[in-house]
C-alpha cells in the first residue's frame, strides 16, 4: 500500500562533495550534496546548488572558477565541518592543504583522491539558489584510486549523502552491469 507523501526531494543519496573557490581573495571550501550531471561528453558539465546566502557564491561569480573535490571515508569529519562553518566567520583555508593546475581561482584539494577543476559556464538562478554549471577543464586522480585509466569508485570510497536520515553512508557491493543485465528481458521481449 502506497502513502502520499508532501512532494518532497527524496533524490538520495548523492555524494557529499567539497568544493573549493576563491573568496576575497582567499581559498574558501564548501561541502556540497545536491550535485548532478549535466552532459557526460563534451563539454564535461556539472551542476552545483548553492543557496544564495553562502559565502562562496561570490567568489564562483567573481572568479567564474571553482574545483570539485570527492572525500574519502576517511575524510567524514572534515567534510562534516566544511557544511557546518562559512568562510563568513571561519577561514577554512586552511583546513586542507590545497594544489592548483590551469584554473588559479580553482582550488583542489590534495587528501581528496579526485578533483575537477571547472571554468564557471552558466548560472540558472533561482529565488533561493545559484545553480551553478561548471565545465570540467582538467580532472585530477589518485593513482592509488585507478584502475588502468578509469576511476575505481570502490577504492575512492564516496561519502553517500542522504537527507533523510541525515547521515552519510557508504558504497556498497557492485550490483550488475549497466546495459548488460537489462539484455535478458530485452532478449526474451525480442527488442
Ligand atoms: C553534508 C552536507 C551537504 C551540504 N550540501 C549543500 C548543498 O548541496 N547546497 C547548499 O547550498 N548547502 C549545502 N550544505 C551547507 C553548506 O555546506 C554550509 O552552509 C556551509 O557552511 C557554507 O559555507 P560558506 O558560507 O563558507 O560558503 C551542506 C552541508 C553539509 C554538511
Amino acid at each position: 500500500m502506497k502513502k502520499k507523501l508532501e512532494p518532497i526531494n527524496v533524490l538520495y543519496p548523492t555524494p557529499a562533495v567539497l568544493v573549493g573557490a576563491v573568496v576575497n581573495g582567499r581559498p574558501n571550501i564548501i561541502t556540497i550534496a545536491h550535485i548532478g550531471i549535466v552532459n557526460h561528453a563534451r563539454p564535461f558539465l556539472i551542476s552545483l546548488s548553492m543557496g544564495k546566502a553562502h559565502y562562496t557564491n561570490a567568489g564562483i561569480k567573481e572568479n567564474k572558477a571553482f574545483s570539485v573535490n570527492i572525500p574519502s571515508e576517511n575524510l567524514v569529519a572534515e567534510t562534516d565541518y566544511a557544511g557546518l562553518v562559512t568562510g563568513k566567520k571561519v577561514d577554512k583555508s586552511r583546513l586542507f592543504e590545497l594544489f592548483y593546475g590551469e584554473l588559479e581561482n580553482a582550488p583542489m584539494i590534495s587528501s581528496c583522491p579526485v578533483n575537477m577543476a571547472c571554468r564557471l559556464h552558466d548560472i540558472y538562478d533561482t529565488q533561493t539558489h545559484d545553480l551553478f554549471i561548471g565545465e570540467i577543464v582538467e580532472t585530477y586522480a589518485d593513482e592509488s584510486v585507478l584502475a588502468r585509466t578509469v576511476v575505481d569508485i570502490s577504492r575512492v570510497k564516496p561519502l553517500l549523502f542522504d537527507m533523510s536520515s541525515k547521515k552519510y553512508w557508504s558504497l556498497g557491493p557492485a550490483l550488475a552491469d549497466c546495459w548488460r543485465v537489462g539484455m535478458t528481458i530485452k532478449k526474451k521481449n525480442r527488442g
